[in-house]
């Protein structure tokens, strides 16, 4: 809902539990009112009579009080807009009008041809926000033009979260206070990155469940930047955007212009729990297409067989797959091109004659003959030089006149800002996806830009945006001319992941660590932010050959990836009867819970750190608990789990064992697990009767 005061200058935007205001001063300063519970216009209106502080000549009032800082005047915080024309560098605007459209707000202001207009849109509790910039003007470079800056009220000892990482070990949540200065986090590699996800969170003293949480979530997968600033009087802003560097983002020509990613704010009193909760509906309802529909089991063969493939023996895997429930076989890396090792092949997206004499055809026909869906894998952004492509067109990559050309796995990244690159990928893929029945793309990205370069164009060069713009444009045409193929995100695992690619797929690869203990940690990050239904999980083979030879039981595993979309990742040739009798009857129960887990609400009970971790997810009537017991130390029995959620009048059968506990006992006294020893795990169904 948008409320405006009678004299066009206050607007007020409200959600279901929360407000965000914003007013306009006579001199046409944009400052920022409130972002917190639900107010009234009225309050804003107060709120907008409060007189800024004075301060010494060496202070702004402005300082952590604007809603877009712009660069230039009376201002000492790090800009969100910064302009450079041939003859002067920063913005001086005046306000041309506002317009609001449904539930969208636009705020217009100008600076001679250039004009600036920002947008608010309030999507559940959730703002988003972006800007666009239109250049009616002469030539000018966008230095940084970030999405939108968001203030938090004046509070003392603020605390930020936030989720790194790097290969093999993404998503870590981290919480420490904040002090003065600015924290900067971000990727200056040409995808969302494996050190951080574009996400922070803020608060004083929350709780799992209680408390107030803000949250900032970017939709961006090239290069990115968040900085959160205490200033000198301890009020804090975040600002973020596209691009790392404040030194060249894009070139606006006269009549160009450029629409920023969305940077999205949530305000939760719901605690850290609430916060994710509120995220993971709003991922559902608004970003991830088909949300309504549970992603199936999927069986994928890259830690199975790597590169050594042939249809034969992926022939063998799906008959294992189909046998223990699998609904999606997934033929990872190896199937095109020569690409029998990380050196060659890469850009030659044909299937290899000698692997596959008549092309995917048969092994998907036989895989949809089997009952289950067929998908592949694919890196289209990428080249080996020991390519055909490569061959044909060595100018197609990203590079400097003169220099080296870096290597990363072998490989060079294509210049996707190119029309031809476009079309050649375009017409390469959308072959492929009719050349056989093809339902699942698994799309990779396995290195960091280095010498992103387009000799001949000008600086600052478009490459970095445009080719985030190209990636999702070829995503957008390729669901659109074949509707019914799903697409999972993947960058040496969890390389790219964001609010923005998370618009244009269907699930992402959340690590390449597959351990089922270390994925714990991982899980917990993730589901900060983003929903189980977007995370995928393998069971793999044990001890874990990717990273840690760690020995884990197959029901520790099952039960581990069963927290997120399902799949099997290891060697069904050579698991014995039993362990895929076992599987088998897991596959099953995933599938019994899958919609819980899938659209559910999610609590995290107990946050993996050593003994025993679990969460749960409800919907409905249906309540289903995951608990991992990492190790138990001195015979000391094991907690119960305190659940959320539940109707204390109310009781509740345990599907496992028949039992029946009242609502009351399970949330105040808790739920017994009977877990013991190392790495045990369970899962436990509760119905509301
Ligand atoms: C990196 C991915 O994360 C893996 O799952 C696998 O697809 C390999 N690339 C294949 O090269």
């Amino acid at each position: 809902m948008l409320e405006i005061s009678d004299n066009g200058r206050t607007w007020l935007l409200t959600g279901p539990t929360s407000s965000y205001a914003v007013h306009l001063t006579d001199a046409d300063e944009l400052l920022h009112l409130h972002w917190g519970p639900r107010i009234a216009l009225a309050d804003a209106e107060a709120l907008a009579v409060r007189p800024l502080p004075e301060y010494w000549p060496f202070e702004s009032p402005l300082d952590g009080r604007e809603e877009y800082p712009v660069e230039g005047g009376p201002r000492f915080v790090r800009p969100a807009l910064s302009v450079r024309t041939e003859e002067r560098r920063g913005t001086e605007w005046g306000f041309e009008r506002y317009e609001s459209d449904g539930d969208e707000l636009r705020l217009r202001f100008r600076d001679d041809g250039l004009t600036v207009t920002l947008h608010y849109r309030m999507r559940g509790d959730v703002v988003e926000r972006w800007v666009t910039l239109d250049n009616q003007g002469p030539a000018l470079e966008l230095l940084r033009a970030d999405s939108a800056t968001w203030t938090l009220p004046d509070r003392e000892d603020w605390r930020l979260s936030q989720l790194h990482g790097r290969w093999g070990a993404e998503s870590r949540l981290a919480r420490a206070p904040l002090t003065y200065g600015e924290k900067v986090i971000g990727s200056r590699r040409g995808h969302t990155g494996h050190q951080h996800l574009p996400w922070v969170a803020l608060d004083t003293d929350a709780t799992e469940e209680r408390g107030e949480v803000y949250g900032c979530a970017l939709g961006w997968s090239g290069s990115w930047r968040i900085a959160v600033a205490q200033l000198p009087d301890a009020r804090v802003q975040i600002t973020g955007g596209a691009g790392y560097d404040d030194s060249g983002l894009l070139r606006l020509a006269p009549g160009e212009s450029f629409t920023t990613p969305v940077f999205a704010g949530l305000w939760s009193d719901g605690g850290f729990g609430g916060a994710s909760r509120a995220w993971h509906a709003y991922q559902r309802a608004y970003v991830i297409p088909n949300a309504d529909q549970d992603r199936p089991v999927l069986f994928n063969s890259w830690e199975a067989t790597e590169f050594d493939i042939s249809e034969e023996q992926q022939s063998l895997l799906a008959r294992r797959a189909a046998a223990i429930g699998v609904e999606l076989f997934v033929v990872d890396d190896g199937w095109f091109g020569t690409r029998t090792s990380d050196r060659a092949g890469l850009g030659d997206w044909t299937p290899n004659p000698d692997r596959f004499p008549s092309g995917l055809k048969p092994l998907a026909e036989y895989v949809h003959a089997l009952g289950m869906q067929f998908g592949i894998w694919v890196e289209p952004e990428m080249v080996n030089p020991d390519s055909e492509l490569y061959r044909a067109h060595p100018d197609w990559v990203q590079h400097q006149t003169g220099r080296k050309r870096t290597e990363f796995r072998n490989q060079l990244v294509l210049n996707l800002a190119r029309d031809d690159v476009q079309e050649y990928l375009w017409k390469q893929l959308d072959e492929l996806l009719s050349s056989a029945p093809i339902d699942y793309v698994k799309w990779d990205f396995n290195r960091c830009f280095t010498d992103a370069g387009w000799p001949g164009e000008p600086y600052p060069q478009r490459l970095w945006v445009d080719h985030v713009h190209a990636l999702y444009g070829l995503l957008d045409r390729l669901r659109a001319a074949h509707p019914g193929v799903a697409f999972e995100s993947c960058s040496g695992g969890g390389g790219r992941i964001d609010l923005g690619v998370l618009g244009r797929t269907d699930q992402v690869w959340t690590s390449d660590n597959t351990d089922p203990l270390d994925r714990l940690a991982i899980q917990h990050g993730f589901s900060q932010l983003h929903p189980a239904r977007a995370m995928a999980a393998w069971v793999t083979d044990s001890p874990n050959a990717m990273l840690n030879h760690r020995a884990s039981s197959l029901r520790f595993r099952f039960v581990s990836a069963m927290a997120g979309v399902l799949g099997v990742g290891g060697d069904l040739t050579r698991w014995t009867e039993e362990e895929l009798a076992e599987a088998r009857e897991w596959v099953t129960r995933y599938k019994e819970i899958r919609p819980v887990v899938q659209r559910g609400d999610l609590y995290r009970l107990r946050a993996p750190r050593g003994g025993l971790s679990a969460v749960q997810y409800t919907l409905g009537d249906e309540t289903v608990v995951f608990a991992w017991l990492q190790a138990q130390s001195f015979g000391e029995p094991v907690p119960a789990l305190r659940l959320r959620a539940l109707d204390p009048t109310a009781s509740y059968e345990c599907l496992e064992t028949g039992e029946v506990h009242r609502g009351a006992v399970l949330a105040h006294h808790g739920l017994r697990v009977g877990l013991r020893g190392d790495l045990d795990a369970t899962v436990i169904r509760l119905r509301r009767i």
